[in-house]
């Protein structure tokens, strides 16, 4: 087949974009050199016009009303402590998920692929300092986790890193800096997500320069089709691994790998599972699992009716209390099946209004001062309706979530520092080493726990063997 020359190129880009509205994005072409130009055509053949018309149309212009099933009742949960009834399932589900670790049958996957903007982190957010003795970073610690996982259990699990076209050369570089934390390179593997464009409100894409389309990360939910496209999922297929363990990048007392999430999650051949905490008050800004027309989904905080959020159950307890945290399992053969025709995959877009940087008619780069930009993402919480036996999993907050979102207040640093801190001097005091704590309620020093040394409490317990020297106010490390 005859190559196309460049003005035959320019000429066919130039028909599409004029046919989609979008002529503005060669505006500036006479201004530009031949590289930007070939930057520029490179970046608007990434977008797929022919889908996007119709979803500027219904997300972009407009926003789409959150369409409320017609019953919502709350989902059933497995608790956090199994009662008489469940204890030997909890054991069986134990065993089942240790099994499957042993056997590499389990891939640890972190979503990273965020811009991390309410942080204002200068670098992947994954590089984020946040251990409160060491520093260590967000990173480091998942990495520890799986040198400790394989450490108890003998095994050598894979490590998917799911990155954005904008921070994957500098993930990949930090990882080599850092020397894979000790972990085999051939073991961690690294893929970037999709993008979609920022578009003004009225539908016309963004240019982030007169060159470059303003793109961005298409949302944690673009991380099952980037399973598909980077060939990770069928590499999991050639190498036998059955369930996907997904964790997000910001945090850090998230159990990577949990044996008894991952054995429930197979025994009841549940296709995607999730781990929920109960609310800290009604209106908590976290989604909220629900079986919404026979389906078990997430409503999103704002989606869900204030009486709801305020409903009380027969006991008195909050009716809605399952708040998504967004620690799931995912299996295989699932995310398989759900992106096997891309045609018919899609998962519901998320509209956000954000400040984004632009390039006006003129030239001329702006930053808004108010948010001017309509941006849509992909959620991974909206899977949970397309599979089959979806399992809930109760957990707790303080051992299990605190998330590095905002720089200050909640959910920022200092929480989640906070929060290491007490976890590590509760898992002390529970193996019997009394922590001083102070009249605030704080543990009176800094203490740390490798997850290379101890993966929980129970785990402690059996490694520690003997008292370790503690002092009041001072830092406090065991590896
Ligand atoms: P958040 O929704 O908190 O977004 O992502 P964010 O981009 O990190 O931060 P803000 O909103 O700009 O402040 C939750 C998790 O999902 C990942 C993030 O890296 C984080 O682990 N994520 C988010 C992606 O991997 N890709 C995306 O497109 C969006």
């Amino acid at each position: 087949m005859k190559s196309e020359t460049d003005s035959e190129r320019l000429a066919r880009i130039r028909s599409t974009v004029e046919q989609h509205g979008q002529s503005h994005l060669l505006a500036h072409w006479d201004t530009l050199n031949s590289q930007q130009r070939g930057e520029l055509l490179d970046d608007i053949e990434q977008v797929n016009f022919a889908a996007l018309g119709h979803l500027i149309e219904s997300h972009v212009r407009q926003e789409q009303a959150f369409a409320l099933p017609t019953s919502i009742q709350p989902a059933p949960c497995y608790p956090a402590v199994p009662g008489i009834d469940l204890i030997g399932r909890y054991a069986d589900a134990v065993k089942r998920g240790v099994s499957l670790i042993r056997k590499n049958k389990v891939a640890a996957f972190t979503v990273a692929g965020g811009q991390g903007t309410r942080l204002g982190f200068d670098g992947p957010k994954g590089a984020f300092p946040i251990s409160p003795v060491r520093n260590k970073t967000l990173f480091a610690l998942f990495a520890e986790f799986i040198l400790g996982t394989n450490r108890r259990y003998g095994s050598d699990l894979r490590w998917y890193i799911m990155t954005s076209p904008q921070n994957d050369a500098a993930t990949r570089a930090f990882f080599r800096e850092q020397a894979y934390f000790g972990l085999k390179p051939e073991r961690v593997r690294f893929f970037p997500q999709g993008v979609m464009p920022a578009f003004a409100a009225d539908g016309r894409i963004l240019l982030d320069q007169k060159h470059r389309i303003a793109f961005s990360p298409d949302g944690h939910g673009g991380s099952l089709l980037a399973l598909r496209h980077s060939g990770a999922l069928a590499e999991m297929a050639n190498e036998g691994i059955e369930h996907v363990s997904y964790i997000q990048v910001d945090n850090p007392l998230v159990k990577l790998i949990d044996p008894l999430f991952i054995g429930l999650h197979d025994l009841t051949g549940s296709e995607m599972s999730s781990k929920m905490i109960p609310k800290a008050d009604d209106l908590e800004r976290v989604g909220n699992f629900v079986v919404g027309d026979g389906r078990t989904m997430v409503i999103e905080y704002s989606d869900l009716p204030d009486e709801l959020a305020h409903a009380r159950d027969g006991a008195g307890g909050r009716r809605f209390d399952a708040g998504s945290i967004a620690i799931h399992v995912l299996s295989r053969a699932f995310v398989e099946r759900l992106t096997a025709d891309e045609a018919l995959f899609a998962l519901p877009w998320h509209r956000a209004v954000k400040k984004v940087p632009y390039v006006d008619e003129a030239g001329i780069r702006r930053e808004s001062q108010t948010p001017n930009a309509v941006k849509l993402e992909a959620f991974i919480f909206d899977a949970i309706p397309h599979a089959e036996n979806p399992l809930i999993l109760e957990t707790t907050r303080a051992e299990e979530f605190s998330p590095v979102k905002n720089a200050t207040g909640v959910d920022s640093e200092e929480t989640s520092r906070r929060d290491m801190n007490r976890r590590a001097a509760r898992w002390l005091d529970a193996a019997g080493f009394g922590v001083p704590w102070r009249a605030d309620g704080e543990p009176d020093g800094l203490f740390e726990i490798s997850p290379r040394l101890a993966l929980d409490a129970a785990h402690l317990r059996e490694v520690m063997l003997r008292p370790p020297a503690i002092q009041r106010g001072r830092e406090h490390y065991w590896e």
